[in-house]
């Protein structure tokens, strides 16, 4: 939610904020702005629309200088105009970028009114550029007055200004949301993610809660929480340009779907590497954290919470733990009753989602002691509020529908399932070998199910003209129907629902028609005789069908019974291979159709607000 880039440099930055702005708007998309000290002026740019009107803004006025911050939105306070785009200025004298939420912006905002500032957007943050400038206009300087506005602040905020008096600086703060400052020769940057600054610079500091910073062209200076200077370490980004590139293929999510082989076989590269699951894969006191464990609570959004549906189907016939799997933004507002002895996993891509946050400060708030955290973005606020990390290694993932992102912690949570199973002493040494070889063979499967993109593609046709669709599955393939239905009504706008299939006589089947296409997850497993009915009970009443199934189930195509088949079964890693055909029907669909595959109306990537 909201992107924010910075530099300081001897040379223009200008091209280097767009850049790193384009990188961003995965973040959200509803304007772009930047602003830049420009021989004794301030000057500001912003477009509602794309980074790339912006952009064009920006060169018809030759803007150019070597101090700027920009920022793409996600609209939060205030509707997608120009005026609530950022940057946000105060008197014409300070520029400020913010990504996050001000909690108690209303207030501040009257306090300032009283104080004789006018403000021009319906904004949290112009809240923050005028509270800025009422300190410095007290004597303080820029990095004092950043550092007395956070404090009056409640709320999430990674913010980056810049003022007319400080022509040679920078000043930038964190609390809740990510921001990092890269290190460059006689330069240096902020930005919310490594990928907008890439180009520049891979040597990184990743900011902690309650940190400023101060950036000079020859330097940083990091402070605590407490104002205090302090060492943070430098890491250097392994994020690889060509990850951040889109290559031969049309889209992102296209691109990222097809690199589902790649990012499974990094992903368990540990596994097959090792030829066994053990504690040691989420950290070095997870042995210690997980003995005794005797059950799992598990804490998710959205795809990532559908990965935790497979996940519960798993530990639960695998490990034979129970566990329950539930909504961050559901769990964290309710009174749980806390299990000291559960395992508490978090799911999420982009480790900064912040109903999972919030749902993980609550389950330790509780008492969970155990926390382990499934996260593809190292070093972001979950993993680290974490006591045990298992990184999925799916790379740089922009498309704003989560693909492979989603496959990788499906794999992940097999990891956890198994090695739980082991230590609690339910995975004998032939099991454990066969799903090892199971894993060994997964990226070959998805490979497979890649390879049916032709028929998928003509199937999309049929659907493109559709209002609505149904997707139905059985057990642990009720989750793969109930992520088929998300990925097809968030990039094509088709509305669809999914159902375990059994449920479909106590309701939904009221839906079905001619007109309602109704899309089946049918593996060969033990459920597929019992899935056969309920698709009799949708053909019954004149609905058209669309099976996925495998290549070795005996269930061919019929009148109003479309049927693509995926590869042999391959057993318990079904939902895996079951997941590759309904991103693909997603995807075509939506190009079908014509939607903006990649940037979703009303969407962003990292959701960072309630
Ligand atoms: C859907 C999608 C979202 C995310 C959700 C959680 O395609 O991407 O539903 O899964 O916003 O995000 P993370 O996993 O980053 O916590």
């Amino acid at each position: 939610m909201c992107g924010i880039v910075g530099a300081i440099a001897d040379r223009d930055v200008v091209p280097v904020l767009v850049e790193g702005l384009k990188r961003l708007e995965y973040r959200g998309y509803d304007s772009a702005g930047l602003a830049v000290l420009d021989d004794g002026r301030l000057r500001r740019v912003r477009r509602t629309g794309r980074v790339s009107e912006m952009e064009a803004a920006a060169r018809e006025q030759g803007l150019a200088a070597s101090l700027g911050i920009g920022h793409t939105r996600w609209a939060t306070h205030g509707g997608v105009t120009e005026d609530n785009a950022h940057p946000h200025i105060s008197f014409g004298e300070l520029a400020v970028v913010h990504n996050g939420i001000i909690e108690n912006h209303d207030a501040q905002r009257a306090r300032l009114q009283d104080a004789g500032y006018a403000f021009e957007s319906e904004t949290d943050t112009e809240v923050i550029a005028h509270l800025v400038h009422f300190h410095r206009k007290q004597g303080l300087d820029l990095l004092a007055a950043v550092q007395a506005a956070v404090r009056e602040l409640t709320g999430a905020y990674a913010i980056a200004v810049v003022g007319l008096d400080d022509p040679d600086r920078m000043v930038v703060a964190r609390m809740g949301c990510p921001l990092l400052v890269g290190l460059g020769e006689s330069e240096n940057f902020v930005a919310s993610d490594v990928s907008a600054i890439i180009q520049a610079t891979r040597r990184v500091i990743f900011l902690e809660e309650g940190d400023t910073a101060e950036l000079t062209r020859d330097g940083v200076r990091v402070f605590g929480e407490d104002g205090q200077a302090a060492e943070r370490e430098v890491h250097v980004s392994d994020v690889s340009l060509a990850s951040l590139e889109l290559g031969p293929y049309s889209h992102f999510m296209q691109k990222e779907i097809h690199e589902q082989p790649r990012a499974i076989s990094d992903t368990i590269e540990a596994v097959i590497d090792n030829d066994a699951f053990g504690p040691e894969l989420f950290g070095a006191d997870a042995a210690e954290v997980l003995a005794g464990i005797e059950g799992i609570k598990i804490l998710a959004c959205g795809t990532s919470y559908y990965a935790g549906l497979v996940a519960g189907y798993w530990i639960e016939s695998i490990a034979g733990l129970p566990c329950s799997v539930e909504i961050a933004s559901e769990y964290r507002y309710r009174d749980a009753v806390p299990h000291p002895r559960h395992l508490v996993v978090t799911i999420s891509q982009s480790g900064e989602t912040l109903d999972t946050m919030e749902a993980l400060k609550y389950a330790k708030s509780l008492g969970h002691e155990a926390t382990l955290s499934i996260c593809n973005v190292p070093e972001s606020a979950i993993p680290r509020a974490s006591r045990l990390v298992y990184y999925t290694r799916a790379g740089a993932e922009i498309g704003v529908a989560s693909t492979k992102a989603f496959t990788t912690q499906l794999v992940a949570l097999f990891t956890v399932a198994c090695t739980l199973a082991k230590l609690h002493g339910r995975l004998d040494p032939e099991t454990e070998a066969a799903h090892i070889d199971a894993l060994r063979h997964l990226p070959g499967s998805v490979q497979h199910a890649l390879n049916l993109e032709p028929q998928i593609t003509a199937w999309s046709e049929r659907f493109a003209p559709k209002a609505n669709a149904l997707f139905l599955g059985r057990g642990v393939h009720y989750p793969i129907a109930l992520e088929g239905a998300l990925k097809l009504k968030e990039i094509s706008y088709i509305h669809a629902e999914a159902y375990p299939a059994g449920e479909l006589k106590h309701g939904p089947l009221a839906l079905v028609d001619a007109d309602m296409p109704v899309v089946v997850i049918a593996p060969n497993d033990r459920l597929l005789e019992k899935v056969k009915s309920n698709m009799q009970e949708v053909r019954a009443r004149g609905g058209e069908l669309y099976v996925f199934t495998d290549a070795d189930s005996e269930f061919g195509p019929s009148e109003g019974v479309h049927v693509i088949r995926t590869p042999r079964h391959v057993g318990v890693l079904s939902p895996i291979v079951h997941t590759i055909p309904v991103q693909l029907l997603a995807y075509h669909v939506a190009l079908a159709r014509g939607t903006d595959v990649d940037k979703p109306r009303n969407l962003a990537k990292s959701v960072t607000v309630e």
